[in-house]
């Protein structure tokens, strides 16, 4: 694995090397989360990316025993605006990935209720479950995973859409206009309140948002992805070597 010093950018040789370094960073996190305040809160991530750690952490033995599950709550980072049976619902891949195959309480398990008919009620409804699991006060995650479109969207904070703007609410029904469908999404300050936010960004069709991220200039509106700063906390990027940055002139245009 190799790092960088300006900005924690850690490259691993493919997705399968990245989803068990996210796997370690998931267990040390939740570990000193539990040791220090009881709980190990999560905003989780759609995406294949990120399904990869879920596979793992229910999959692997070891490092399923390895997580204090009964102090594990898991929230949602974002949802399609659809049934949680849908075939595109992130709780439905998380379940499928993960939850049936994990003994976290019931009651750990905090999904948006984005079978309500109208987008915005789902965004209240969540709001309001934060505002109970974080007693009203912004809620500082413990972890926050995050995925990365090729278009340089996270979460559901998509190029060009209002969400990128919203600034008061912490979950926000955020309409994009390329998939003509509403998208449920946390906000950038309650992603950026989170104490470690983890990109998990693999494949050589992810590189060139990657650069744009990193090293492009700084436009929010064009490259969302870029909202997501270190804060009070810190951002990692977990990289596979087809997706990260390369000194100029060595990346084959082929
Ligand atoms: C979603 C995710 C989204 C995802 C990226 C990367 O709901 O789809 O929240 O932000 O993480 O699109 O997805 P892949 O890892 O599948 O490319």
């Amino acid at each position: 694995m190799t790092t960088s010093a300006a900005c924690d950018i850690r490259v691993v040789p493919d997705a399968r090397t990245l989803a068990r370094a996210a796997a370690d960073l998931f267990i040390e996190c939740a570990r000193a989360a539990v040791t220090a305040r009881g709980r190990f809160d999560v905003a989780l991530s759609g995406g294949s990316t990120p399904r990869a750690l879920y596979v793992l952490l229910a999959n692997d033995q070891t490092l399923r025993d390895a997580v204090p599950w009964s102090n594990v709550h898991l929230y949602w980072g974002d949802e399609r605006h659809v049934a949680p049976h849908h075939p595109d619902s992130n709780y439905r891949m998380v379940r499928e990935a993960m939850l049936d195959h994990i003994p976290i309480p019931d009651e750990n398990v905090h999904a948006m209720p984005a079978d309500l008919d109208d987008a915005d009620a789902v965004a209240m409804a969540y709001q309001r479950e934060l505002e109970r699991c974080f007693a009203g006060l912004l809620p500082r995650f413990d972890l926050v995973l995050l995925g990365l479109g090729a278009d340089g969207h996270t979460a559901s904070l998509f190029p060009n859409s209002a969400g990128v703007l919203e600034t008061r609410r912490w979950v926000c029904a955020n309409w994009i206009e390329k998939l003509a469908a509403y998208r449920i999404t946390l906000t950038a300050p309650v992603l950026n309140a989170g104490r470690l936010k983890l990109f998990l960004v693999a494949g050589a069709d992810k590189a060139a948002a990657v650069e744009r991220v990193l090293q492009g200039p700084r436009d929010v509106m064009l490259t969302p992805a870029q909202l997501i700063e270190a804060g009070a906390g810190q951002v990692i990027w977990l990289l596979d070597a087809a997706a990260a940055p390369v000194p100029d002139g060595t990346r084959s245009h082929g």
